[in-house]
């Protein structure tokens, strides 16, 4: 094994990825930030100077266990104190037994919004995917022309006219690129410049991997190529036997890897990373795609084909009716995440059974709290607990508008312990009781997706369930109104976050935390602690700086 160093300056600056001038959080002067490459078993290193002016930070590798390592989780206020401005923290894990396509993303407030994450990429040999020449990154998410932090603030603060609603995005980026209407200027920052498409170029008659992530604060996306068929070799960092699809829909936080293979004639093809909101209801009767109204747009470059002849239409005219995608197949084969089409791992592995105490059941619902949206768990609303590193940043003149800080730490009994039975696997159900779907996201480990049904688990509506091999994944959507049965293992000490990762969705209180093997986690902070219990766990409830 090696060590895999980087070091990470994290800066505030001025950015234009759509052309519109904007304010940008930057780790070493970009965003995307830099592609983490390491091979499985090997030690990853990064130093994070935290170089903003008045932001706390943290940093959390999306997908990556940490066994044994909880504190290198990256989670502000779950896992550590969030970094203070001009200070460093080191975070320093393996990566044994991982392989696939991840990411990292800031997990304090919004950050990640305003341009806080980037690719990481763990190669293995014996990976069980069809050869490959070549291998390419292409993020995309949803982008905003108005700081993530003062819409945050919106959102939360009671009886305001954005208080509960998600915002809408103004663009979407694709690898941190995409194009504006400059004469759209209503609201918006006054430099533009109309920003450019992503653009890539590979080879006629090769096998082409792209690693798809959805860096998205809200919006799911369906992503195609022109002519071309996507077979899906691998999901959420799980080889899956091949799945050839024309769309693939996927949520925030999600990855998939699709091999393309380019045996079409020499020229320009379209990728498109369109807005969607099916997938939406399963079993509810909205079954169409017929409110996909906007999309991105980058370019694959057959050879030496003139990129600027590209055909590439009005890629700005987001919201215009020239855009619209409708329905080419049934919606079913496009929602991959979904219960009744999940693909199959190619490492097999039985559901785990349960340990008679190893049985728990969230049912998240939104409602109106004073004049705003909150997330009810099991009909418990949580206060946000603040902590010193929390007032250390909400004192600060620009979060002080928020009315709710949006840097909380939750109450302790959303705490669940959930490795009673330690020599058996744990359940845990997601009801969404609530209209929308919610990707929800564990850290510390994949979940095996072993159940799903309409309504609430065990209240009337059959569960279907799948034993044998069911997919693993880190990032599930669970549909409004319906629940998603999960199963873990329950062996790695921690205190590991599952929330909803539409971040209006985290900050408003989709969020617990699930303990698992407290005793060992204790044994091995005190190793860690030194004389004077200075490592930075124990600043859980950080009440040092
Ligand atoms: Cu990708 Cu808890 O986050
Ligand atoms: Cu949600």
């Amino acid at each position: 094994p090696k060590s895999r160093d980087y070091v990470f300056n994290v800066t505030l600056g001025r950015g234009n990825p759509d052309g519109f001038d904007k304010s940008m959080i930057f780790v070493n002067g970009q965003s995307p930030g830099p592609l983490i490459e390491a091979n499985t078993g090997d030690i990853i290193r990064i130093v994070v100077n935290n170089q903003l002016p008045e932001e706390s930070t943290t940093i959390h590798w999306h997908g990556i266990d940490q066994r044994n390592s909880n504190w290198m989780d990256g989670v502000h206020g779950v896992t550590q104190c969030a970094i203070p401005p001009g200070q460093s923290f080191t975070y320093e894990f393996n990566v044994t037994g991982q392989r696939g396509t991840f990411w990292y993303h800031s997990h304090d407030s919004l950050q990640y919004t305003n341009g806080l994450y980037g690719p990481l990429v763990i190669h293995d040999p014996d990976e069980k995917v069809p050869h490959i020449d070549d291998d390419k990154v292409v993020m995309f998410g949803d982008f905003f022309h108005v700081d993530a932090e003062v819409l945050l603030g919106e959102y939360l603060k009671p009886g305001g006219t954005m208080a509960g609603v998600e915002a809408p995005p103004d663009n979407i980026i694709i690898n941190g690129h995409h194009q504006s209407n400059c004469t759209l200027t209503a609201g918006k920052p006054p430099v533009c410049t109309a920003g450019s498409l992503y653009k890539t170029r590979v080879q006629s008659g090769k096998h082409v991997r792209l690693r798809l992530v959805s860096h998205s604060t809200s919006t799911p996306f369906l992503f195609s190529i022109d002519s071309h068929t996507l077979q899906i070799i691998e999901i959420d960092g799980v080889e899956v036997e091949p799945i050839a699809a024309t769309r693939v829909f996927m949520n925030p936080g999600q990855r998939y890897s699709v091999l393309v293979t380019t045996n079409q004639t020499a020229g320009n093809y379209k990728m498109h990373v369109a807005a969607a909101r099916s997938c939406f209801h399963m079993g509810h009767g909205t079954s169409s795609f017929a409110s996909v109204n906007y999309e991105a747009i980058g370019i694959l470059s057959y050879d030496d084909t003139d990129l600027n002849a590209a055909d590439i239409g009005k890629p700005w005219d987001l919201f215009g009716a020239s855009n619209n995608v409708t329905g080419k197949e049934p919606w079913e084969s496009q929602c991959r995440d979904l219960p009744f089409n999940l693909p199959k791992p190619i490492r097999k592995l039985a559901a785990y059974e349960v340990g008679e105490r190893n049985n728990h059941s969230f049912t998240f619902s939104r409602e109106n709290v004073n004049g705003t949206v909150r997330t009810y768990i099991n009909e418990i609303l949580y206060e946000p607990l603040l902590d010193d590193a929390v007032l250390w940043r909400v004192n600060k003149v620009e979060t002080q508008q928020k009315g709710l800080s949006a840097n909380w730490t939750f109450g302790a009994d959303q705490f669940v312990m959930v490795s009673q039975d330690v020599d058996k696997g744990v359940q845990i159900v997601v009801n969404s009781n609530a209209m929308m779907m919610h990707p929800f996201h564990l850290h510390g480990q994949q979940f095996q997706i072993v159940g799903w049904g309409p309504g609430i688990f065990g209240e009337g509506g059959e569960t279907t369930w799948n034993l044998e091999n069911p997919m693993r994944r880190d990032t599930v959507t669970v549909p409004g109104y319906t629940h998603v049965v999960l199963r873990i293992r329950g062996d790695n000490p921690g205190v590991w976050a599952l929330h909803c990762h539409i971040l209006w969705h985290a900050e408003d209180g989709m969020f617990v935390q699930i303990a698992q093997r407290m005793d060992e986690l204790e044994n091995q902070i005190k190793a860690l602690d030194g004389p004077n219990g200075q490592h930075p766990f124990r600043g859980r409830f950080c009440t040092v700086h």
